[in-house]
């Protein structure tokens, strides 16, 4: 799947070996590590991959090179994902010239020992690989300080690193004409909406915080006319261009459907059958809503969703006077991404003094979310006398 454009080739690399990411987000369906060439009278690579896939990713190289040298090696983004096989490339194509910006310089000195041969761009300069033009955009803090993007101006090309990214490998090609979610047996073919609970985890996981700049990116390639996204991270975007930065920009703004994310965990279950009748009730309501539990699943899924909706409701037991551990985790990470513009309640049990729903209110109204109650704290077993979903559910649905 190497041909994109006669002149824009995928070299990159389907993981279906990792199981977390980051140390942290688990991959159901994989993910991939994209990388470019840009090949005209000279040859542009645009990243690397991860160093796990260095023979398959070199020999991707040389199958659409041959004996052909890389002249520039272009760095948008220094996160290992992308950039382990910088060395590499060096080593096999000792000319090349790498081109980067003056944030990067130190990271490729402290991973790499490389200082030399570096060809440093500003805000807006431009290389020329003979009738092609690669132009450097800075997109500082999507998600890293040194990001940039690189734009093809002759064919509208976008290679933007991170960002417009997803979690999940592709089989059947790179572009969404063609490219599926491997693994995925549903609908896989439609490809944004194949990709798109994948890409608002991947948003949500690692993007969620820099909403801010993420904006000051997209505000600034707005003036670019865009026909073709290649970012680091799944498809290849062409017929999907404007949905995909279209919910990138609902992303980043922290806008959300209508409809409830329920998280919580439970030591006992008395807090998990809370949970679950609250979600009997909102059936009955006909609300759209999702259940996460934090003792048995990965809180990825649960940013994925709390992205997704417009209320957040969040039940913990108290412990050690405190939120229970696997909630309060959740709770930082929402307050790390500065979430804004949710509804938002809280519920959970206490055996002789409760003080989870409070303290999770707090968290909460510092980061100004509406508080829909003052929360549902209830002493031993569950019980609906104890904690009335019924009217908590009647609150959101009006
Ligand atoms: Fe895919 Fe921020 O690296």
């Amino acid at each position: 799947m190497g041909k994109i454009t006669e002149k824009i080739r995928y070299v990159g690399v389907n993981d279906l070996n990792k199981v977390i990411f980051e140390g942290m987000w688990p991959l159901p369906f994989g993910v991939t590590y994209n990388s470019y060439l840009v090949v005209d009278e000279k040859v542009a690579l645009i990243d690397t991959a991860e160093a796990g896939f260095a023979s398959e990713y070199m020999d991707n190289i040389r199958k659409e090179l041959g004996g052909k040298q890389i002249d520039y090696l272009v760095v948008n983004h220094m996160e290992p994902d992308h950039s382990s096989l910088i060395k590499m490339v060096r080593d096999a194509y000792p000319a090349v010239r790498i081109v980067c910006n003056a944030k990067t310089v130190p990271m490729i000195k402290g991973y790499h020992g490389i200082s030399e041969n570096l060809h440093v761009v500003k805000e807006g300069e431009s290389i020329s690989l003979g009738n092609s033009t690669l132009t450097f955009y800075m997109a500082p803090m999507v998600h890293w300080p040194e990001t940039m993007v690189t734009y093809f101006n002759e064919e509208k090309t976008l290679f933007s690193g991170d960002a417009f990214g997803t979690f999940g490998a592709v089989d059947g090609g790179i572009t969404d004409s063609d490219a599926g979610l491997t693994g995925c047996t549903d609908g896989c073919r439609d490809t944004f909406d194949a990709f798109k609970d994948e890409m608002r985890r991947y948003y949500s996981n690692i993007v969620g915080k820099f909403g801010l700049t993420v904006q000051a990116a997209l505000k600034k390639l707005s003036g670019l006319e865009i026909a073709r996204i290649c970012s680091t991270h799944g498809p290849v975007w062409e017929k999907n261009v404007g949905e995909v930065v279209s919910y990138y920009d609902r992303l980043s703004k922290y806008e959300a459907e209508d409809g409830v994310c329920i998280v919580y965990a439970s030591m006992y279950g008395n807090t998990a059958q809370a949970a679950k009748a609250l979600s009997a009730e909102l059936q009955k309501r006909g609300v759209p809503h999702v259940l996460h539990n934090l003792c048995t699943e990965n809180v990825s899924y649960a940013y994925r969703d709390a992205f997704k909706y417009n209320t957040l409701v969040v039940g913990a037991p108290t412990y050690n006077n405190d939120i229970f551990p696997p909630v309060y985790n959740f709770m930082y990470g929402i307050s790390a991404r500065l979430m804004k513009n949710r509804r938002f309640a809280a519920f959970g049990s206490f055996t002789w003094a409760g003080a989870s729903v409070r303290l999770m209110n707090e968290m909460a109204s510092k980061l100004g979310f509406e508080l829909l109650t003052e929360g549902i704290s209830f002493p031993q077993a569950y019980s609906p006398e104890k904690c009335d979903m019924a009217a908590l559910a009647d609150l959101i649905a009006e």
